[in-house]
């Protein structure tokens, strides 16, 4: 990669003393600057006009003002801050490549690597007479492209356009987005501007920028602590609840709760890109089996796996939605197994966790459990079968009106009830699946589901009765993932079993109706995944 060094820094005082020059301009010491005048005034002249950037409204624009405004009812009176979040450093100079904070990207529409240091603000207005008619009026506030006169167009390696590109105008980010863009130079007195006891409250989604949070900080703390407290006296049960309720409204948690949340029901435009994620997703595993006999040629097949697939959701996506499990073996016991060092072996099982994200940031969520040489043996078989009807299972009571914990509790039954079957329980079915007994959990220590989204275990942050004991609702996507893991030195199951992990991992869509595999184009009987992989392999 190329050396970093901005070309124009600070001469160290006494050069060749070491001692004397700062440690953060170290960094300059190892390439030759050119820092003549002659040099500053010939690279920031001659240019043409900058040609506009072909900016376009984003796919999601028609849907993310509905979103804000959904947003903007649980919160009147707030100022609500959404950060994009910073750029994040790898090693020392050297950044990660760039991912928005899926609440800036929920309510803004960006995705791919767009927009560092971008923070999106809710302000408060005249009740119905904000964006929509909403209570609030949206800005987003960006670092728009420097100009060529200036330093940081060509000696700044973190944002100068020579380094990593031409950052949108402030057009464009109106033209991509439909919001109001402004400098990100007057964030401050944004978020300032009548905060404070009985003012605007200022709210911000904490964990997105710790710079923002410090700035909103700074300011209530300019502006004197709201005091809340809900410990008057003399309050009824209900108000004292209805006042604790309204103190907690005006939290961070309540906002970062309330992004979550909003994301539990997608929109149209969300479950079609569900619907591209998981198409990218199985072309991704199509490619994996048809490369499977590299992978058992190579010291390190897993390797050979996840490259494989990664490479897929590169060129076809925005990268992985999260990193790739290629399990093969006894690593298919290990939940979340990425280091994908180990051999690939004929007769033995692969897992593969994977999930292509789209350019607009939605990930699937897809395991499937293959037979290295194409054939489950017939324990492998049975392994395999019990997961399925788990999961088969588990999509029967995953309808509207369910619980969410229902389609967990229903793929326990089958799970247990075959442990008992081949003798594996230390006590009945029934008892392993009291609250009092769970022996079964030995071999599944994970949850059948998670909602998914623009995080692969999205909607984190939402309330335990609207995620666990929520019911279900046309527009939720979640994963079915039961699975069975007997580990090599497991002395409770029979050698047999030893060493087999399965897990079988499709996303669904709740429906009107009832619901959607999403991911059944990729085969899940074990005999459509033998006919898939020999299809597949000629
Ligand atoms: N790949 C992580 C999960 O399945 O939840
Ligand atoms: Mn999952
Ligand atoms: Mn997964």
């Amino acid at each position: 990669m190329t050396d970093a060094t901005p070309v124009i820094s600070e001469t160290p005082e006494h050069a060749g003393a070491p001692e004397a020059q700062d440690l953060a301009a170290r960094g300059s010491n190892r390439s030759q600057r050119p820092d003549s005048d002659a040099f500053k005034a010939f690279i920031t002249s001659g240019w043409a006009p900058r040609a506009a950037l072909d900016v376009e409204p984003l796919p999601a624009a028609p849907y993310t003002a509905a979103r804000r405004a959904a947003l903007s009812a649980r919160f009147p009176g707030a100022r609500l801050v959404v950060p994009a979040g910073p750029l994040k450093t790898r090693s020392n100079d050297t950044d990660y490549r760039f991912r928005p904070h899926s609440a800036f990207a929920h309510l803004t529409g960006y995705g791919t690597d767009q927009e560092p240091d971008a923070v999106l603000v809710l302000h408060p207005v005249e009740p119905g007479t904000g964006d929509d008619g909403s209570d609030h009026h949206a800005v987003l506030y960006v670092r728009p492209l420097a100009a060529r006169d200036t330093e940081e167009f060509y000696a700044d390696a973190r944002y100068g356009e020579f380094w990593v590109g031409a950052r949108p105008s402030l057009d464009d980010v109106t033209t991509a987005t439909g919001i109001e863009a402004r400098h990100v130079d007057e964030l401050r007195d944004a978020l300032a501007k009548d905060v404070g006891p009985g003012g605007v409250t200022l709210l911000v989604v904490a964990g997105a920028d710790e710079a923002v949070e410090a700035l909103v900080e700074a300011i209530r703390a300019e502006a004197g602590a709201e005091e809340e407290s809900a410990e008057e006296q003399g309050l009824t049960d209900e108000e004292w609840v209805a006042r604790a309720e309204a103190a907690y409204r005006r939290t961070d948690a309540a906002l970062v709760e309330a992004v979550s949340e909003l994301r539990l029901v997608k929109d149209a435009h969300e479950v079609e890109q569900m619907r591209e994620a998981v198409a990218a997703t199985i072309a991704g595993f199509e490619e994996v089996v048809r490369n499977l006999a590299r992978a058992t040629a190579h010291r390190r097949g897993e390797r050979v796996i996840e490259t494989t697939f990664d490479a897929h959701a590169r060129l076809e996506g925005n990268t992985v939605g999260y990193e790739t499990i290629a399990a093969a073996g006894e690593h298919a016991t290990t939940l979340h197994w990425i280091r994908n060092d180990g051999v690939v072996r004929a007769g033995e099982l692969v897992l593969l966790d994977a999930g292509v994200e789209v350019d607009s940031l939605y990930t699937a969520d897809i395991t499937r459990t293959l037979p290295v040489d194409g054939e489950y043996t017939d324990v492998q078989r049975r392994v395999y079968q019990a997961v399925l009807d788990a999961a088969d299972a588990a999509f029967a009571v995953a309808v509207p009106g369910a619980r969410f914990r229902d389609v967990h509790a229903a793929a326990m039954e089958v799970i247990a009830a075959r442990l008992e079957e081949w003798g594996l329980l230390p006590v009945t079915a029934a008892e392993s699946l009291s609250p009092e007994g769970q022996q079964h959990r030995r071999w599944m220590v994970h949850g059948t589901s998670h909602h998914l989204g623009l995080d692969v275990h999205d909607c984190a942050q939402a309330r335990r009765e609207l995620y666990l004991d929520g019911v279900l609702e046309p527009g939720m996507v979640f994963t079915i993932e039961p699975g069975l893991y007997f580990k090599a030195d497991d002395l409770a199951v029979p050698e047999e079993y030893r060493g087999i992990g399965v897990r079988i991992e499709d996303d669904v869509l709740v429906t009107a109706d009832g619901n959607e595999n999403l991911s059944a184009a990729l085969p899940r009987r074990p005999e459509d995944v033998e006919a898939w992989m020999a299809r597949l392999r000629g």
